[in-house]
């Protein structure tokens, strides 16, 4: 099992370091996290043991039995990570001390090592800061970030520690870990789209877009070049994904359309509005006067639909089906009405899953009548099934995806 030993320093951003951690261990890494004693005053050390489902060590001389901890750790490693890496932590590294668990492990180990600095600007942009990183640099320590924004000292500037989804991705990079659709490019929609009535209001619905987002973080991670074209959404791009913001059915049309050709997979995740109003008012529609209001609603263009239409072979396509009551029954219908490779069913109609929540449960439906029901996960978790069910696809079906009918 490839390991990875993550060390955790004192900054602000440790708590940040909890998700990169949950995520390795996600991808079925063995994750051993050291702390500095000052880590542990911002998380807790049982934290980081959650997520990573190994014991955490903090102190030299704390591990049990005759083993050194630092040599066994340094040994075992085929990457260490250190994220936050404090400005003192650089320094350390780059002068070759050995004061703490973490250095002496850094100092011992030959495996790779990453590191992800966070600190305030000025400590940042310090000759002695820059030296250190410009040395470990030059000895092969790999450095992801530091980004530019808001820093927890309440200044704005560089030193933010990078997101998580890009300390993963440059692990994994350097771990030689191609994802299962490393050298694809995938198409994800997200989202609800928003059918304007007049300038100030619209026909929308209750997506969040965070399944479609999940979908495209996770294909990212998973190797695959991404484009995400998404309906409105406070969410914030995933780190390495293009994003294509759209309002309504017929945009999504148009952006999803003219990417299709390049794509090797769609996942069609967005809530698109099955009617748009007849007419848009170009005024403002006003109350007064008026006893009630009719609005007439044509047809959306069904771009799955379309999609299944002008696919070329080898082209996997995913659909989503939102389902309120009987789900597997109309899921099996969809799937062949539709004519995708894949569904994706959840019953909206259950609380606390769905919209606007972090949780699904779902059945995915395979064209050739597998289904896999799926226990509640988070959405994450839901779109790394979705993408092993596309690359299985990809995989066996290569250049032979039956021509729809
Ligand atoms: N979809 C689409 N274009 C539309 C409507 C839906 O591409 N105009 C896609 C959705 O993104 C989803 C799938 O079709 O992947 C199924 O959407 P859903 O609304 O559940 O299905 P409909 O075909 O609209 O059928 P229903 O009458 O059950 O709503």
């Amino acid at each position: 099992m490839t390991c990875v030993v993550f060390g955790v320093t004192g900054g602000i951003a440790a708590y940040k370091a909890v998700e990169v951690v949950r995520r390795l261990a996600e991808r079925g890494l063995d994750v051993r996290v050291i702390m500095t004693e000052h880590a542990t005053r911002l998380v807790g050390p049982d934290t980081f043991r959650a997520v990573s489902g190994n014991p955490v060590s903090v102190r030299l001389f704390d591990a049990p039995g005759p083993a050194m901890e630092h040599i066994s750790l340094a040994r075992a490693a085929d990457l260490v990570v250190v994220a936050p890496a404090t400005a003192n932590i650089l320094a350390k590294m780059a002068h070759g001390l050995a004061d703490d668990l973490l250095s002496t492990t850094l100092l011992a180990t030959r495996a790779p090592v990453l590191v992800a600095p966070a600190m305030n600007r000025e400590m940042y942009r310090h000759p002695a800061t820059q030296d250190n990183l410009r040395k470990l640099r030059e000895r092969g320590v790999h450095v992801v970030g530091p980004e530019s924004g808001a820093l927890a000292c309440g200044e704005e500037g560089e030193g933010r520690m990078a997101e998580p989804p890009a300390i993963v991705e440059a692990a994994l990079h350097i771990l030689g870990l191609r994802g299962d659709l490393s050298g694809h490019r995938v198409l994800v929609t997200a989202g609800g789209t928003r059918e304007p009535l007049d300038p100030v209001r619209f026909i929308g619905n209750r997506s969040s877009g965070k399944m479609g987002h999940a979908l495209a973080e996770t294909a990212r991670e998973l190797g695959a070049e991404v484009v995400l074209v998404s309906g409105p959404t406070s969410l914030p791009a995933p780190p390495g994904v293009e994003r294509v913001m759209v309002e309504t059915a017929e945009e999504m049309r148009r952006e999803v359309l003219s990417r299709f050709a390049g794509c090797s997979a769609v996942v069609m995740a967005a809530a698109v509005a099955d009617f748009t109003p007849a007419r848009k008012s170009e005024e403002k529609i006003k109350r007064g006067g008026r006893e009630g209001l009719t609005v007439e609603l044509v047809p959306t263009p069904d771009i799955l639909g379309e999609l299944c239409a002008r696919r070329s072979p080898g082209q996997v396509l995913v659909g989503f089906a939102a389902e309120t009551g009987d789900l597997l029954e109309k899921a099996r219908k969809k799937l062949d009405d539709k004519g995708v490779d894949i569904l994706v069913a959840n019953d909206v109609s259950r609380p606390g899953f769905g919209f606007d929540s972090d949780l699904n449960q779902a059945v995915i439906l395979f064209r050739d009548g597998r289904e896999e029901e799926l226990d509640v996960m988070p959405k994450r978790e839901l779109a790394l099934r979705i993408w092993k069910a596309v690359s299985g696809l990809l995989g066996s079906v290569g250049g032979q995806v039956p021509a729809q009918t």
